[in-house]
């Protein structure tokens, strides 16, 4: 299965540079690829962490690209969207060939940013459950049931508390698969990320007083 992210927010910033080289490890570089950067991008203004992985990118929309070696067809496409009235189940491998995604920052509540791209591109939907998950951990949800698991055997934690320091914690606001120690999947680095944002606004506090 291939994925292609619509890359939708102004550059990048560290929390989408982790989860982008997340999706890149999870499905691999030959799997992803970032399209609609703005059309003056050059290679200088990818982040050098995703390009030493390996990311593919390209300031084309998603169709009429050509993706590995073949031209994408508009058929076989899905947006994975939150709105969308169709749940993903296993069966849909035979019909889809790509994933579409739209690379934003989750809000909560949720603002339905992936509605631009349904109304743009009108191509089939299909919805991983009714609550809101990262870009990476829909990639990773969408990839478990098209390898033959169903959406309701797979294990979830809905908005974790993620603790920061002794005291501290933050509810993440999205649905996230748990691993073996229940412990919710997150891209690697995004952990310290939280804490090191936790510090800074309290920091941020304590210099406004
Ligand atoms: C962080 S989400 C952003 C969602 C955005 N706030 C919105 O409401 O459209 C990034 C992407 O992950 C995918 N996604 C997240 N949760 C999903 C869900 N429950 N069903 C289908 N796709 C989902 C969608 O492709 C979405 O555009």
């Amino acid at each position: 299965m291939k994925y292609i992210v619509e890359h939708m927010e102004e550059g990048f910033s560290e929390w989408v540079i982790l989860e982008y080289s997340q999706i890149i490890r999870d499905v691999g570089k030959e799997n992803l690829i970032l399209t609609s950067l703005p059309s003056t991008t050059t290679e200088k203004d990818i982040p050098k962490r995703l390009l030493d992985m390996g990311l593919q990118w390209t300031t084309k929309e998603c169709i009429d690209l050509e993706f590995d070696g073949k031209i994408i067809n508009r058929d076989e496409i899905a947006l994975l969207d939150p709105a969308a009235t169709t749940d993903l189940i296993p069966e849909d491998k035979s019909k889809i060939e790509y994933f579409l995604l739209a690379g934003v920052l989750g809000e909560h509540p949720r603002k339905d940013r992936t509605g631009i791209l349904r109304e743009k591109y009108k191509f089939l939907g299909r919805r991983l459950g009714n609550l809101q998950m990262t870009t990476d951990s829909a990639v990773r949800t969408a990839q478990r049931i098209i390898d033959g698991t169903k959406f309701e055997d797979i294990k979830f934690l809905d908005y974790p508390e993620i603790k920061y320091n002794k005291y501290e914690s933050t509810e993440m606001p999205f649905r996230y698969i748990v691993d073996d120690n229940n412990e919710p999947i997150l891209p690697e680095g995004m952990l310290e990320l939280i804490r090191k944002d936790a510090d800074q606004s309290i920091d941020d506090l304590l210099i406004d007083e």
